[in-house]
């Protein structure tokens, strides 16, 4: 994979000591020169290090006398100022994107990186079979557009999954997609413009961050609570002073922290949105899976203004590959479904129509039963295993469903070090780097348990701990 540029090494370098408190707040940095001679670059490599350092908020200049450590902001332990928007897969994060993928996607290694659930815990062979037979049926209607909104026979069977998570919404409020993915570059495209503030929880999936580089937002990370999900203590202090155009959020198990907003937070966050008039969208796409027997209620139940745009895919439950997703995106209907025109104007017609037909009469909610058993136990032995394994003082997440584990593994860690050093090893993870753009979490790594629990995951995670305990040392 390819490496940071230079400059990000120095800048994380430099963050470090000061993460570490080798460096304190108030205290002089290693000047520019000797920066130069220490990391055999140019004085440019090392301004653009500085100057990286100057945007996260860790240091600043002083006239005449180089950098200095800046002193924490007094209110919260984070910068709360957005970021400005980025080119969009330029950086590192693009190749550590297509990196990743390129890991789950090859069959030579344990793949401990991707939220993707295995084939053989997902009811594959049913549900070609449900394709094959729709394919026989339904003649030249499978082969023509299923033009926005999408199939009818699908949205109904997903306004009667909505009811289990307490939100009414008839089917001609419903919108398919091609996946969470387009549901969320919908939602994003109908009520943004390039240049506008977006709020997203802190740590956050990496995808996300991409589509909003995508399309040139500026993003705003609010810290999350590994249990309870966005702070919104920090989240109301920030629309003090600061416009926003849309709030995103994973109230469900969400990734990567498996986080589950208490339903007191869904109906203040919603009442809160309704009152600044931010749009809400809200990705479920692990709500189906709790570890206990009833899903959630959708903060779309709490939602009376049309102020929540929901978005949720059969990803993680029944098929990645049919790339099947939707959106109720409340009173922004219109807007959505003209976005999704131009951006792939239809979803595709049998793979929709099959997974209609396995919600139907497949067994899905026996099913789902049997997976969140599958997870809860892949969840619980990771769980162990890495405590077991990794280095004194790694904590791990305690999901209450989902299928992904957030290691905090000591500062001394760097979680990309131990991403190419397990990669050589036959192994993926995912690093922390990837789930914020302002490097936040180089010291962790999220763990995805969509397979099932063997001794190859046991050993994979034994030699991850080994890894990661030499360089702690
Ligand atoms: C939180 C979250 N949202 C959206 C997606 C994308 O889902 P889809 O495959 O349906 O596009 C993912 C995939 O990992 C995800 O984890």
């Amino acid at each position: 994979m390819a490496r940071l540029p230079l400059y990000i090494q120095i800048a994380n370098a430099v963050a470090k000591l000061i993460s570490d408190g080798a460096l304190r707040p108030g205290e002089r940095t290693p000047s520019l020169r000797a920066v130069c001679d220490h990391h055999h670059v140019s004085m440019s490599t090392a301004v653009q290090a500085f100057v990286e350092l100057e945007s996260r908020g860790l240091v600043e200049p002083q006239p005449k006398s180089g950098f200095f450590v800046k002193h924490p902001p007094p209110k919260t332990d984070l910068d709360l100022r957005p970021h400005p928007p980025r080119v969009p897969m330029s950086g590192s994060l693009g190749n550590l994107h297509a990196s990743l993928f390129d890991a789950v996607a090859s069959a030579n290694l344990i793949a401990l990186g991707g939220a993707v659930p295995s084939a053989d815990i997902l009811p594959t062979v049913k549900l070609n079979r449900m394709l094959a037979e729709k394919a026989r049926h339904a003649g030249s209607r499978g082969v023509m557009y299923d033009l926005p909104p999408g199939s009818e026979t699908l949205r109904r069977q997903i306004s009667k999954r909505m009811l289990k998570g307490g939100a009414i919404v008839s089917p001609a409020e419903i919108i398919t997609t091609c996946g969470a993915t387009e549901a969320l570059m919908l939602c994003l495209r109908a009520v943004t413009q390039p240049g506008d503030v977006v709020v997203v929880e802190t740590p956050t999936y990496f995808g996300l961050l991409h589509v909003l580089e995508a399309l040139a937002l500026r993003v705003l990370e609010i810290p999350t609570d590994p249990q309870h999900g966005l702070r919104l203590d920090v989240l109301k202090s920030a629309l003090k002073d600061q416009r926003v155009a849309a709030c995103i959020v994973l109230p469900a198990f969400s990734n990567p922290l498996g986080a589950t907003m208490p339903e007191d937070n869904k109906q203040q966050l919603v009442a809160l949105c309704k009152k600044h008039d931010i749009p809400l969208i809200e990705d479920d796409v692990f709500g189906e899976l709790p570890f206990g027997p009833k899903r959630s209620r959708t903060c779309k139940s709490y939602d009376d203004s049309g102020i929540v745009l929901f978005c949720s895919s059969f990803s993680k439950t029944l098929a990645p590959g049919y790339r099947v997703g939707w959106v109720t995106p409340g009173r922004f209907f219109h807007q959505v479904r003209t976005a999704k025109l131009t951006h792939t104007l239809a979803t595709a017609t049998l793979p929709e129509l099959a997974i209609a037909g396995f919600l139907a009469e497949g067994g899905y909610d026996h099913w789902l039963r049997g997976a969140r058993a599958i997870y809860k136990n892949n969840v619980m032995q990771a769980r162990r295993a890495i405590l077991g394994a990794f280095p004194e003082g790694t904590t791990v997440t305690s999901p209450q469903g989902g299928f992904l584990l957030w290691v905090t593994i000591p500062l001394k860690v760097d979680a990309l070090q131990l991403y190419e050093r397990a990669l050589a090893r036959g192994i993926s993870i995912a690093p922390g780097h990837m789930f914020s753009l302002d490097q936040r979490y180089t010291n962790c790594i999220r763990i995805s348990c969509g397979e099932h629990w063997s001794a190859r995951i046991a050993g994979a995670i034994r030699t991850l701990g080994e890894l990661a305990k030499r360089l702690a040392e």
